[in-house]
């Protein structure tokens, strides 16, 4: 009997599989497709304090295996959030993860301490990797001094345990993990998706209202993958990976570079049911390796 179960230290996971915030809506919008039971955990949409409208269309563009995206993170505000949790919660056993957004250090932590201790709620994911407008349009998780301040300021402040979602679009990546390892991050996960353009040739404009958009699917895999390598080596808490998963053996992959869990994300908007294939898939695979459980390869790569 192959074991699928995985070891974050502050809660196990029956499966390693957590769809992706933006991509998995508040999970219900899945319930016509598979019984959420079966996911490891799954992390709704990014909130802010208040309700947002988003950016205007165009929002998306698809590219050579990938898609850029400029959404804006619209959503409902976190009071209206909390109702939805309920009553999703009434759905599913399984660990829900609130995407926590902010504009401002304050708002990241109002919204943090406004779903800690909420029995429905599992973990918090800290988005770190959305553009913080006092600091010049740059995100917290470009900068490490700028990442520890805030991760340490929340942790003092919410007991839920903590992921820090990171950036990719930065130099040295192992600096900003370390400072939210140090910080008190209970987790790490990354990566958000990459800084990229589309630009109109006929109206000579960029497609996107922010001009810049992030580009995310199986374009970034290989990118993903040595960033997640990056970061495993040099922290002592939990990584979870992602960035252009598609398959069972795309998991594999990241927990051999020293992944405990991994998250799904563009595949989820092109094959609903992505994710429960996927742990179909790893499940084949792990039997046809005579693995027993997944620690036997996580970090085993072979340099
Ligand atoms: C349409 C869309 C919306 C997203 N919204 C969020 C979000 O609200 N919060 C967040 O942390 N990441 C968000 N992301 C990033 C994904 O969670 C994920 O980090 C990224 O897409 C890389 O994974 P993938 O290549 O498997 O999609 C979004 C991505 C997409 C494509």
């Amino acid at each position: 009997m192959v074991d699928l179960s995985v070891d974050l230290g502050f809660i196990g996971l029956k499966n390693p599989v957590i769809p992706a915030s933006g991509t998995f809506g508040y999970g219900e919008e899945f319930l016509p497709f598979f019984n959420l039971d079966l996911l490891g955990a799954f992390v709704f949409k990014g909130i802010y304090k208040n309700k947002r409208m988003g950016n205007p269309p165009p929002r998306i563009q698809e590219t050579p295996a990938g898609l850029l995206n400029s959404i804006g993170l619209p959503g409902p505000g976190m009071k209206e959030l909390k109702k939805i949790i309920k009553r999703v919660y009434q759905s599913t056993s399984t660990p829900i993860i609130i995407n926590v957004c902010g504009e401002t250090d304050q708002e990241y932590l109002d919204v943090a301490e406004y779903f800690d201790r909420m029995e429905e709620v599992a973990i918090l994911e800290l988005n770190i990797s959305c553009p913080n407008v006092k600091s010049g349009g740059r995100c917290p998780a470009q900068d490490d001094k700028h990442t520890y301040r805030l991760v340490k300021q929340i942790k003092q402040s919410v007991s839920t345990p903590l992921i820090v979602k990171l950036s990719p679009n930065v130099t040295d990546i192992s600096a900003i993990a370390i400072s939210a390892e140090e910080a008190g991050a209970d987790c790490i996960s990354l990566t958000n998706t990459f800084l990229g353009m589309a630009i109109d040739l006929e109206s000579r404009k960029p497609l996107f209202s922010k001009i810049v958009a992030g580009l995310s699917g199986p374009a970034i895999k290989p990118l993903a993958l040595r960033l997640v390598w990056e970061v495993a080596r040099c922290v002592h808490v939990p990584v979870i990976g992602m960035g252009g998963i598609t398959t069972g053996q795309d998991v594999l992959e990241f927990i051999l570079a020293g992944a405990t869990a991994v998250q799904t994300g563009t595949i989820n908007l092109i094959e609903p049911s992505a994710s429960i294939r996927i742990i179909k898939e790893i499940e084949q695979i792990m039997k046809e390796q005579n693995l027993m459980n997944l620690r036997e390869l996580r970090g085993t790569l072979k340099t």
